[in-house]
């Protein structure tokens, strides 16, 4: 089943005078249970696309479905709607807030969906648990390691039982060893529970932990590998 569907996506940016191409005539089709990874140089346009597929901005030209929904011409209210509904994110710089502790940080996304005290706790532990920091709850920010501050951004991503995971540059800030545990993590939610994964990362053996890897030059989609054996967990 198809998850996402984007055709001719064109985006560009007026810079004072210049006017840039970011994207030109992207299609991708993403079936529901993948896990796949963006990669290309800097300035291909990676951010901008993953921003259009995240509804966090709008192509200037094209088609975006999400499901049989056609979201490109939808308000930023009901986009934002889509974006609580169905995602969750993930940066390079992990975004925690710093006076609150591990669990707070996981709440949150709770707090704008309504959900009430108890079972909000609840949540944001069972998803603290899911990868690994069943006791780290109440630790700050300034407490925890760079790839403990990353899994507590994908705690947060995955309380609210999101479709799809967008990551842009998920380890971008992280050394080799933590990295790698980050990625076990998303190959684990993909695979146990099916969550879709799309990621961005410039490092090929990153890449390698999806599926298939798009290769995109210059605001155009270069090719498409398939992954035949993805690495190990
Ligand atoms: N808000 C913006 N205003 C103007 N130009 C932008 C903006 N965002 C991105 N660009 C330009 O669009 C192109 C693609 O950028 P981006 O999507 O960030 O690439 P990547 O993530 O692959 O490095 C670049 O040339 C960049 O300078
Ligand atoms: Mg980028």
């Amino acid at each position: 089943m198809i998850l996402l569907e984007l055709k001719d996506i064109h985006k560009s940016y007026k810079d004072g005078q210049v006017k840039v191409n970011a994207l030109k005539g992207v299609d991708l089709s993403i079936e529901n249970g993948s896990f796949v990874s963006i990669m290309g140089p800097s300035g291909s346009g990676k951010s901008t696309l993953m921003n259009i597929i995240g509804c966090l901005d709008k192509p200037t030209s094209g088609i975006y479905r999400i499901g049989e929904k056609q979201v490109e011409k939808l308000s930023d209210w009901k986009l934002a709607g889509i974006r609580n509904e169905f995602m969750g994110f993930v940066f390079q710089q992990f975004h925690l807030i710093p006076g609150l502790n591990a669990l707070e940080n996981v709440e949150l996304p709770l707090i704008y969906q309504g959900i009430t005290g108890r079972q909000r706790k609840m949540k944001a532990k069972e998803a603290l648990e899911a990868v690994g920091l069943g006791d780290r709850l109440k630790h700050k920010r300034s407490q925890l390691s760079g790839g403990e501050q990353q899994r507590v951004a994908i705690a947060r991503a995955i309380v609210g039982n999101p479709k799809l995971i967008l990551a842009d540059e998920p380890t971008g800030a992280l050394d080799s060893k933590a990295s790698e545990n980050i990625m076990s993590i998303f190959q684990r939610l993909n695979e146990d529970r099916k969550i879709t994964i799309i990621q961005v990362t410039h490092e090929k053996s990153i890449g390698e932990y999806g599926k298939s890897i798009y290769h995109l030059l210059d605001g155009e989609m270069d090719y498409i590998e398939e992954v035949i054996r993805n690495k190990a967990k």
